[in-house]
């Protein structure tokens, strides 16, 4: 018999990792291989960012921090919500983090006892469940559909609410869909949250790359929300690890306590980067978007045009979410025989939770000439099928 905790054994692995990892022996065996599989930026950290890394740890800026974070960096954030939603928040409302996951331990750790319930969209990040699994909550997932760009339907949220229920959960632009929440979706489910007495917790890592109109904070419609949010994507900082939650007064004291014992703080030359990315590296963010949308318009037509279906324009973050049922009903199948037979690793939908079955994810965070080669390899296994 395994001793292995039941906690440790329910987590469900990335099915994508499993791709990636075929990918790199069939790369180690001589195999060129087309990477539209994961979510990290090929695009490099900006300088502005890198070098005020370099001038704090030349400045000997290498010791613990306070457990919320630096006090600049809280400021920045606080500047930041201002100045993109003109929210004002409180800087002791900010919780600093090593990514926006962490962030998601002293959310649904501060805020769940067990068997409590947060309603999620399915498909999702499959961090979500995994994280309110672990901690002894009840994942409630409400399917969100292509035609509806993959946004919620109100009615479908508010059926699905309990007594148990602790909170909704969103994420706008959104993994895997790339779809967008409007201020209209945002103040519906602020107004559930509301007269329910539940919270929004609503994962904002992909602002900055949305690409028509300006992306809502929850925070814009309602004080019943956390914000999760993170500089691995629209700074193009994945390998940094530093995020932040910006909680409601009384969670801060319970994450500073969970962040304490487990993290003691985020990276101290980090944080100093952190705030120069807030305050200094706008310009970057709008350059970094326009690169994606360039891939994005040139991605989703060809994706339709091999035949796959997208039936509503992603608006944010860098996947495409396509319908790919003619090509193969089981999408973890479909994904492996893309790589063995193409030489193209995606992400299957399946990883994503019941709702993405018969989807595949497209990732834009490569080259358009990789995307260019991606697409006429595709092109060609279709054809020849
Ligand atoms: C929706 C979403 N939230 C959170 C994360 C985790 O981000 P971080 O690198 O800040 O931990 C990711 C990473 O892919 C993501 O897609």
């Amino acid at each position: 018999m395994s001793d292995v905790s039941k906690r440790a054994e329910s987590i469900r692995p990335f099915i994508v990792m499993d791709v990636v990892a075929r990918a790199r022996e069939l790369e180690a065996s001589g195999r060129d291989i087309v990477h539209l599989e994961i979510g990290d930026p090929d695009l490099t950290t900006p300088e502005v960012i890198v070098k005020a890394a370099e001038a704090a740890m030349d400045a000997g800026e290498t010791g613990y921090t306070p457990s919320l974070g630096l006090p600049d960096l809280r400021d920045a954030v606080a500047y930041r919500a201002r100045d993109d939603y003109g929210v004002d928040i409180d800087p002791g409302s900010v919780i600093v983090t090593q990514g926006t996951s962490p962030a998601m331990l002293l959310l649904f750790g501060s805020l769940l006892d067990p068997g409590d319930e947060v309603i999620m969209p399915d498909p999702c990040y499959p961090a979500y469940p995994n994280y309110v699994n672990f901690l002894g909550g009840a994942p409630v997932p409400v399917r969100v559909r292509a035609e509806d760009g993959f946004r919620y339907r109100i009615d479908e949220v508010e059926r699905a609410i309990t007594p148990r229920t602790k909170a909704i959960m969103c994420n706008s632009p959104s993994n895997p869909t790339g779809g967008v929440l409007g201020p209209d979706d945002l103040a519906h489910l602020a107004r559930l949250a509301e007269e329910r007495g539940i919270w929004l917790a609503s994962d904002e890592i992909y602002h900055g790359l949305q690409f028509e109109g300006r992306a809502h904070s929850a925070l814009e419609f309602t004080d019943r929300a956390f914000v999760l949010n993170g500089f691995s994507k629209a700074y193009a900082m994945t390998g940094w690890r530093l995020g932040y939650m910006i909680a409601p007064p009384q969670f801060v004291r319970p994450a500073e306590k969970i962040q304490q014992n487990f993290f003691l703080c985020a990276s101290n030359f980090v944080q100093v980067a952190g705030t120069a990315a807030l305050l200094r590296a706008q310009d970057d963010v709008a350059r970094m978007r326009e690169v994606y949308d360039e891939r994005r318009r040139y991605l989703v037509p060809a994706l339709r045009s091999i035949g796959l279906t997208v039936a509503t324009e992603p608006l944010g973050a860098f996947y495409v979410f396509a319908g790919a049922t003619h090509w193969g009903a089981d999408s973890v199948h479909l994904a492996s025989r893309l790589l063995e037979e193409a030489g193209v690793a995606v992400a299957p939908g399946r990883d994503f939770g019941p709702g993405g079955e018969g989807f595949l994810r497209f990732s834009y965070a490569t080259s358009l000439e990789r995307l260019h080669e991606g697409v006429a390899r595709l092109a060609e296994w279709a054809g020849a099928r």
